[in-house]
């Protein structure tokens, strides 16, 4: 099948002959269908070209976890992973997530919580929560990528891209520290 899906010509709207995109470009108007893997499903969506991968993940694929807080790359509430990596996805064109696999804090959800989420609510680190499915993505990229218990130093530097207004960041730095020793354990 085709990435590229055109739309009626009537959308595209180039009002001189010689403003024409040349053939085979990709406009602003031209839909693109993508595939991609979010949170262990084959996904097909089909997105203007411009989308960012925080506008499918929310208008398209209805996933409204990741939030879009300032859209503009200065907060993390957007934060998602890509094949593992915390990616800010309101800076992510979602043709950039094409074919690859991206997991979002929807992800989380299992008969079980993730440790990351019980040390969270365990040390009150979520005050309004608008920031926490960021937090969750980013923590669990940074605690899979160091596969140890790691300092509160290491915390705050590896966080320092996400914003919470609520809670002062202290009970949000313990509770990765402590979800860091429980995952720890838990590769032993
Ligand atoms: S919404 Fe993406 S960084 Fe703020
Ligand atoms: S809990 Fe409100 S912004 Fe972090």
């Amino acid at each position: 099948m085709s990435l590229i899906e055109r739309l009626a010509p009537q959308e595209v709207g180039f009002p001189l002959p010689w403003a024409r995109p040349a053939r085979n470009k990709v406009r602003m108007s031209d839909a693109l269908l993508l595939s991609m893997k979010v949170n262990g499903e084959e996904v097909e969506v089909a997105a203007p070209a411009h989308f960012t991968l925080l506008e499918v993940l929310r208008y398209k694929l209805d996933l409204i976890g990741s939030k879009q807080g300032c859209d503009k790359g200065d907060c993390g509430a957007c934060t998602v992973q890509l094949d593992g990596v915390a990616r800010l996805s309101c800076l992510t064109l979602a043709v950039q997530a094409n074919g690859r696999e991206v997991r979002t804090v929807e992800g989380m959800t299992g008969a079980h919580l993730h440790p990351l989420q019980d040390c969270m609510d365990k040390s009150v680190a979520a005050q309004c929560g608008f920031c926490t499915p960021g937090i969750l993505m980013a923590a669990e990229a940074f605690l899979t990528k160091m596969g140890r218990v790691v300092t509160r130093g290491e915390v705050a530097e590896a966080m320092a891209s996400n914003l919470c207004r609520c809670t002062g960041y202290t009970k949000i730095v313990d509770a990765i520290v402590d979800a860091s020793a429980i995952m720890a354990e838990g590769k032993n």
